[in-house]
């Protein structure tokens, strides 16, 4: 029997499927063979009934070294046609697979995020830091640029000075000044790290599916449509949202505002499932 780890895990718990990149004794950096099993992973996940939410984090503290420098780079220096298939299969699961995915996503970050790390953290809807992660675009500083998309999201994600210094200085920074600066949403202490990603997760999972997709996609997609096409698009998504929302999230929302009273979106999301307990008041007048 192989004793071999597998270099991608997944753990699952409670609706949340938690996808780990496991080569601890490299620093998760990312091989041929991580990435692989990373896109295939999360393709699976994505049709998953089971899961809800999708978490990625890196084994043994830290989340990623990025590309993996020996097996990445220079082991298919020689051969252009698996370079090739593999900068396809790297680049769909770290932007397009992640930018479109169905399910909120969550980054989790410990330890060190380097270089091409970047775009999984950036392709994910969320961003959580421990206070003891490193990050750092340090490509300037071996010789290349932020290739595949790391510049382009890093520019797309953060203000263009902060983007020039990081990429051109090559400076590492901590989670506290990836916050401030927008590359992640917040920094915690270490030991509330577990508590504040499940909290985070289950606030997702009180929200309607259906809405909470269209939402996550509608943020992103406007980002590159002029106003006029963003009106449009926003209208049409809204509609959609309608037609495919099992828990008839409008109707419910409204009613039980409106109507019951029974509670304030401003400060949460009606309970999913209630739309059958609630009385429809047009047809209790008849
Ligand atoms: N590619 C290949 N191997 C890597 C790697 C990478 N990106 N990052 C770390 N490793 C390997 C090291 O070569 C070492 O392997 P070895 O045990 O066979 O010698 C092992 O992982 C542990 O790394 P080490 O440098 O000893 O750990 P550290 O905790 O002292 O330092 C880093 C960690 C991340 C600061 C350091 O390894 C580093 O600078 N890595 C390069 C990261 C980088 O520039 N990535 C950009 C890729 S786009």
């Amino acid at each position: 029997m192989s004793t071999v780890e597998p270099v991608v895990k997944v753990e699952k718990y409670n609706g949340v499927s938690t996808i780990i990149m496991n080569r601890p004794k490299k620093r998760n950096a990312m091989s041929p063979e991580l990435h692989e099993l990373m896109d295939k992973t999360l393709e699976e996940l994505e049709q998953d009934p089971d899961t809800k939410i999708v978490v990625i984090r890196g084994a043994g503290g830290n989340f990623s070294a990025g590309q993996d420098l020996k097996e990445f780079f220079r082991g298919m220096e020689e051969n252009p046609t698996k370079a090739k298939h593999m900068a396809e299969t790297a680049n769909r699961w770290r932007w397009e697979r992640l930018y479109n995915y169905d399910k909120p996503t969550i980054a989790v970050i410990e330890g060190y995020c380097v270089g091409g790390a970047f775009m999984q953290l950036l392709a994910t809807d969320f961003a959580i830091a421990s206070e003891n992660a490193t990050f750092s675009l340090s490509e300037v500083n071996w010789g290349i640029l932020p290739g595949a998309l790391v510049s382009k999201v890093v520019v797309d994600s953060v203000l263009y000075r902060h983007a020039l210094y990081y990429a051109c200085l090559g400076e590492a920074f901590d989670a506290k000044e990836a916050a401030r600066v927008g590359f992640i949403n917040y920094a915690v202490p270490h030991e509330s790290l577990e508590a504040e990603v499940d909290k985070l997760a289950d606030k997702l999972m009180k929200k309607s599916p259906a809405v909470l997709k269209a939402t996550k996609q509608a943020i992103r997609q406007v980002r590159t449509m002029d106003f006029g096409q963003a009106y449009d698009y926003l209208l049409a998504k809204n509609t959609a949202i309608r037609v495919d929302d099992p828990e008839k999230s409008y109707q419910t929302g409204l009613a039980q505002f409106v109507d019951n009273k029974s509670y304030k979106p401003v400060y949460g999301p009606f309970e999913l499932g209630t739309l059958l307990s609630y009385d429809d008041p047009k047809k209790s007048k008849k």
